[in-house]
């Protein structure tokens, strides 16, 4: 089984999902900002991996900080997790995983600095193994809204690659299978950057799981044919009245699922609950380079000089969502009161 993102003595390795499914490379990082370069590549994708590569990528940099002097480690460490914060803006499970990196810190600022290190260590550590933990316990209640028999779409990639194992909208894909049902997936390809087509396909098949590959544009004939029992997706963010931040296409695909009379679900664990964000207008919108779309696998598809929009995510209204499913629980409307209640 690959492993999407690793602590090791030499450093952070991760799966390059850039190159997926051609080649299976792991690259190592020995620094912070190795991993906040890898984090704005791509090299590693998927709001709840981000959170675990970033928590890495701060105890690596406070490892590398020289001072054993507490004041001048605290601000070292502080400008640690501002890169790798400036690194991607959607998925709040990265400004999650460095604000637990960063109480840490606070703390624990009497017991010395080379105590701290390995507290620091401790907590990345810690948030990689839960992160693989809640994704079972979301399988747990999500895979019950599946009944035996059904065909399930799924947008993008929220599995084992884009969490620290397992995934979310997969991992109740996952649970499901596990329970003895009998499952069958339908992946979109997830247009530009293809995390259906290379990731969710390649993940779910190394599974012997049942997967179909289609084009984003055929989901609504797949839907009016029948064809499609459910939706199941992740989320980068999900604002408290229940708008998700996902991936850009899920709006289409919730829309779509609305007019057919498909339950739409959207799997997320509490970290990428931000009950400080209102409503889903306010989510920060990842805008990517123009050459994710104008290219396919480093060859132009467009012509020179062609205007473009490159939104990486979208957000889809909480009217259309179904159920949210977490590590808790699922809750159903209305989501402000139930997503609250969650963390209380
Ligand atoms: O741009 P990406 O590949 O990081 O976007 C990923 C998604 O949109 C996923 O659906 C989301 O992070 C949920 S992953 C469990």
């Amino acid at each position: 089984m690959f492993k999407t993102v690793e602590w090791t003595r030499n450093g952070v390795v991760m799966i390059d999902q850039r190159v997926l499914p051609g080649v299976e490379v792991y690259r190592t990082y020995k620094d912070y900002k190795g991993v906040a370069g890898a984090i704005k590549d791509m090299v590693v994708r998927g709001a709840p991996a981000i959170g675990v590569a970033a928590a890495m990528g701060a105890a690596l940099g406070g490892l590398k900080i020289r001072s054993n002097d507490p004041a001048i480690f605290k601000k070292e460490f502080l400008n640690v997790c501002k890169v790798l914060a400036a690194t991607r803006p959607t998925a709040v499970n990265l400004f999650w995983a460095i604000k637990r990196m960063k109480d840490v810190a606070a703390r624990n600022d009497t017991c010395g600095v080379a105590a701290l290190k390995m507290l620091l260590v401790a907590e990345a550590l810690a948030i990689h193994a839960q992160d693989i933990a809640i994704c079972k316990r979301m399988g747990r209640h999500g895979g019950k809204l599946f009944k035996n028999g059904y065909t399930v779409l799924t947008h993008c990639n929220a599995g084992a690659l884009a969490t620290a194992g397992y995934g979310t909208a997969l991992g109740v894909i996952r649970a499901a299978i596990e329970s003895g049902k009998k499952i069958k997936v339908f992946a979109d390809e997830t247009r530009p950057f293809l995390q259906g087509a290379r990731l969710t396909a390649w993940e779910l098949q190394k599974d012997g799981i049942d997967t179909t590959l289609i084009t984003d544009n055929m989901a609504g004939y797949m839907m009016k044919k029948g064809l499609i029992n459910a939706v199941v997706v992740g989320a980068d963010r999900i604002a408290a009245n229940g708008d998700v931040a996902n991936k850009i296409g899920t709006y289409t695909v919730a829309i779509l699922a609305r007019e057919h009379r498909i339950p739409f679900y959207v799997a997320a664990p509490l970290s990428t609950i931000d009950l400080k964000i209102k409503h889903g207008d306010r989510i920060p919108i990842e805008e990517r380079s123009s050459k994710e779309v104008t290219h396919i696998q480093g060859k132009m598809v467009a012509p020179k000089g062609i205007k473009v929009k490159n939104p990486a995510f979208d957000v889809t209204p909480n009217a259309l969502v179904s159920a949210i499913i977490t590590e808790k629980g699922v809750v159903r409307k209305p989501y402000v009161k139930g997503l609250k209640g969650l963390f209380d």
